[in-house]
């Protein structure tokens, strides 16, 4: 497509296929796909390193008012730079699982995330996944979609990824991740919602194909005709 980029945002509960999706739809656009989940995760694993408790809110706020964060999109993932030093992979513990919650209610932390978020986006041609983005972040998208899944699919590809549960039942899963929806959804800031004029998509049972085909053929499609 030779017409000029415009900014795709992805929101949506956890496990819906948001970042596997997004990253589909980018590399189809040669866009730059921005995983923002991954900047709250850094916050929460900077600040555990650090002794803190993601309840001290003005200490959390503090530290991602000043953090050096740097997210850079690679053909083989994203790299999430804290003062030079790669975090991807210490992001996706459990300790930061269970964490990054309380960390990504703290005002002064969304703040500071969301003004980095709005400078990548800058110049289009950016697909941002998250649970604010088309809501809050970037309000001015020109195709929001609102990726969900029914809990239970969500649960079992959360077992999968971490490889036969990594000692975790199904429902242990279901339940953290219910938990973890529940907190997104009903805290004060920038609440997981869908915004009123983001596309729905339920993935259960579909294919990565099929979604960013309905993205990319459908959604960027009726997207260009406003
Ligand atoms: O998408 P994820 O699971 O990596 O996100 C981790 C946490 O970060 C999630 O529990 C909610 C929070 N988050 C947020 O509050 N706003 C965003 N735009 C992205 C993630």
């Amino acid at each position: 497509q030779s017409t000029h980029p415009i900014n795709i945002a992805i929101d949506g509960p956890a496990g819906a296929g948001k970042s596997t999706v997004a990253r589909h739809v980018a590399s189809r656009l040669h866009y730059i796909y921005v995983d923002t989940g991954a900047m709250y995760r850094a916050v929460t694993c900077i600040a555990l390193d650090r002794g803190m408790s993601p309840d001290d809110e003005a200490g959390v706020g503090q530290l991602a008012q000043t953090l050096d964060l740097v997210l850079l999109p690679g053909e083989d993932g994203q790299k999430v730079l804290v003062d030079g030093i790669d975090v991807a992979a210490r992001i996706r513990s459990h300790e930061v699982n269970r964490n990054v919650s309380r960390v990504s209610a703290i005002g002064a932390v969304r703040t500071r995330m969301a003004d980095l978020q709005r400078r990548m986006a800058q110049a289009k041609g950016v697909v941002m996944d998250g649970r604010d983005i088309g809501t809050h972040v970037l309000p001015d998208a020109e195709l929001k979609i609102f990726l969900t899944a029914s809990p239970r699919e969500r649960a079992l590809r959360r077992y999968r990824e971490l490889g036969d549960g990594a000692g975790a039942t199904l429902d242990q899963l279901e339940r953290d991740i219910a938990e973890r929806d529940r907190m997104d959804r009903e805290r004060d800031i920038a609440p997981l919602i869908q915004a009123p004029d983001a596309r729905l998509i339920d993935s259960t049972g579909r294919s990565i194909e099929d979604i960013v085909d309905e993205i990319v053929d459908g959604g960027l499609a009726a997207a260009r005709t406003i």
